[in-house]
């Protein structure tokens, strides 16, 4: 998580609803059309049927209580606004008690293509169609726990976990292998590069995954694909800090990406 950031969250008014501007619903709008024209046939059809249960507006930004009722009525789950950065405490205790952070801030047009912190695109349309899904949303609860509990060190473990699965995923499905991690479907280039011959693709392991170092900044250059998304519920039921403590024992595998350059360097 970054420790900075421009961005600053809006704040909903008495009634509950917050007010965009005409430039950060049309940020919205470009998003969503350029997303919506490249998906089909790239996502898993879990996504889909949520993304069209959320029936999301394409020329605004969406009000947290439309996706709440949507999601409250699938798997109980609701949003929570919070600013831009938030402390880990916060991002597990939410995610524990099935409330998924979501900062109410959008993109600048400069940066329309990429971003270090978490947007409300990425947060409603690459994560809340995934969140209608019970296995989906039983792993990223089961994860809030966990995290929860964890030391320091264990969390940064546990992050990987996180990170290649409910961000950067893939899963295999009878029409093909498809992307279900918000990361990926929230970001055009992402969508394109994760499904092509460029990156690894090695069936998941959560030992693996766990010792899997990663670059935020980057394209991804490995994926994990799991079977189907009853592998999440699987690994829900699992004694993931076990895997954690075996990985932070074996240690991590060397990166298959550049060292991030040194700032001045
Ligand atoms: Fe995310």
């Amino acid at each position: 998580m970054a420790k900075q950031t421009k961005y600053q969250a809006h704040h909903p008014d008495a009634d509950g609803i917050i007010h965009y501007s005409e430039t950060e619903n049309a940020t919205w709008q470009t998003l969503m059309e350029r997303q919506m024209a490249i998906i089909e046939g790239r996502v898993c059809q879990e996504y889909l049927d949520g993304l069209e249960r959320l029936a999301l507006p394409m020329e605004r930004i969406p009000q947290l209580a439309d996706v709440d009722r949507v999601l409250q009525a699938t798997t109980g789950w609701c949003t929570a606004p919070v600013p831009a950065l938030i402390p880990f405490n916060t991002f597990f205790e939410l995610l524990a008690n099935r409330r998924f952070p979501v900062a109410t801030f959008i993109r600048t047009p400069e940066e329309l293509d990429y971003l270090q912190e978490p947007d409300i695109f990425h947060e409603i349309f690459g994560h809340c169609p995934m969140l209608t899904n019970p296995a989906f949303a039983e792993f990223t609860e089961t994860y809030g726990k966990l995290g929860l509990a964890a030391s320091k060190e264990e969390r940064v473990y546990l992050a990987r976990l996180y990170w290649m699965t409910v961000e950067f995923g893939l899963v295999d499905t009878p029409q093909g292998r498809r992307i279900y991690g918000g990361g990926i479907i929230s970001s055009p280039r992402e969508t394109f590069h994760a499904l092509s011959e460029v990156p690894a693709h090695h069936p998941f392991d959560p030992l693996d995954a766990l010792r899997t170092p990663y670059r935020i900044d980057i394209l991804q250059p490995l994926y994990y694909v799991i079977d189907g998304l009853e592998t999440l519920h699987e690994l829900a039921g699992r004694d993931i800090m076990a895997l954690v403590h075996e990985a932070m024992a074996l240690g991590l595998y060397a990166p298959t990406f550049e060292p991030r350059q040194a700032a001045g360097a």
